[in-house]
């Protein structure tokens, strides 16, 4: 496994996300002490928005200058602004309406009501994208010979399927075979809702640190795979490689099958 990667084990769902908040929080205060600002890629799922929820919760989020903080999602479902189902929607019920966030630094996916096709979504989120990326270029004298597609993104959180699929790239599906593009639409989600537009593995990768949180017994077989370095065309979770840093931070169940070497680095 390379050296970069990290697997962290908790007792229980409500420790995963309390522990994986206090430690967002850290990371953030951290990033904020050596930039000014930071840029977090939030999720979907059961322990993306748990956690969102634990930082709301946690008094320590106070410390956090969130008018400085870049959001940016991973994957969102392409329905109706106010549908429940939208990520977006459950981040700001959990943490983002609770927190004095900068309007203009909350880079939500448009919604099936707010442009007419899935296409545009993609086409929106990808110039969005491209936009962020270009003011850090300009502003940065050490930057590369042209602007990246994406801005950086410090922490980019990532959700576990039981297909081992993250954001919305599912296995054999083409979403996790596209190159050369920063967001996909997705037709025929596996699962629901079908359609969605989604970061693709290069943007995914593009972060410094990727977090892939996952509880339960369903995720056990998708955690063993996904360390395992299985082909990221069947197991997209094993294609996830943060720049410096790569953390599954799983509970007991959800660790069921990591090998113990695995467990104590030795490889
Ligand atoms: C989505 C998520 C998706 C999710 C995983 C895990 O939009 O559905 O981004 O990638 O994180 O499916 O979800 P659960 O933790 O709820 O199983």
């Amino acid at each position: 496994m390379s050296s970069n990667v990290r697997i962290t084990l908790h007792p229980t769902f409500e420790v995963l996300a309390a522990t994986t908040a206090a430690r967002l929080i850290t990371r953030l205060l951290d990033v904020q002490s050596e930039r000014g600002e930071a840029t977090l890629v939030l999720t979907g799922g059961s322990v993306g928005i748990a956690t969102l929820r634990a930082v709301a919760q946690s008094p320590a989020h106070l410390a956090v200058d969130w008018a400085k903080v870049n959001f940016w999602f991973g994957d969102d479902r392409f329905v109706p602004a106010d549908s429940p189902d939208r990520n977006c929607g459950q981040a700001a019920e959990a943490l983002l309406d609770h927190i004095r966030v900068d309007p203009a630094r909350v880079h939500t996916m448009a919604a099936s009501d707010t442009v007419d096709r899935l296409d545009e979504a993609v086409a929106q989120y990808a110039a969005e994208l491209a936009s962020a990326a270009r003011a850090e270029w300009e502003n940065d004298d050490a930057s590369p010979a042209e602007a990246p597609p994406f801005p950086r993104f410090d922490v980019l959180l990532l959700g576990l399927g039981p297909d081992a699929h993250v954001a919305s790239l599912f296995p054999e599906m083409a979403g996790i075979r596209a190159k050369g593009v920063p967001v996909v639409g997705v037709q025929n989600s596996p699962k629901p809702p079908p359609l969605r537009v989604s970061l693709t593995l290069e943007t995914i990768n593009s972060a410094q640190e990727i977090w892939i949180v996952a509880a339960g017994a369903d995720k056990a077989a998708a955690v063993g795979l996904g360390l395992a370095g299985a082909n990221e065309v069947q197991v997209p979770a094993s294609g996830a490689r943060g720049r410096n840093k790569t953390m599954w931070l799983l509970d007991q169940a959800a660790a069921a099958k990591v090998p113990a070497a695995l467990m104590r680095g030795d490889s």
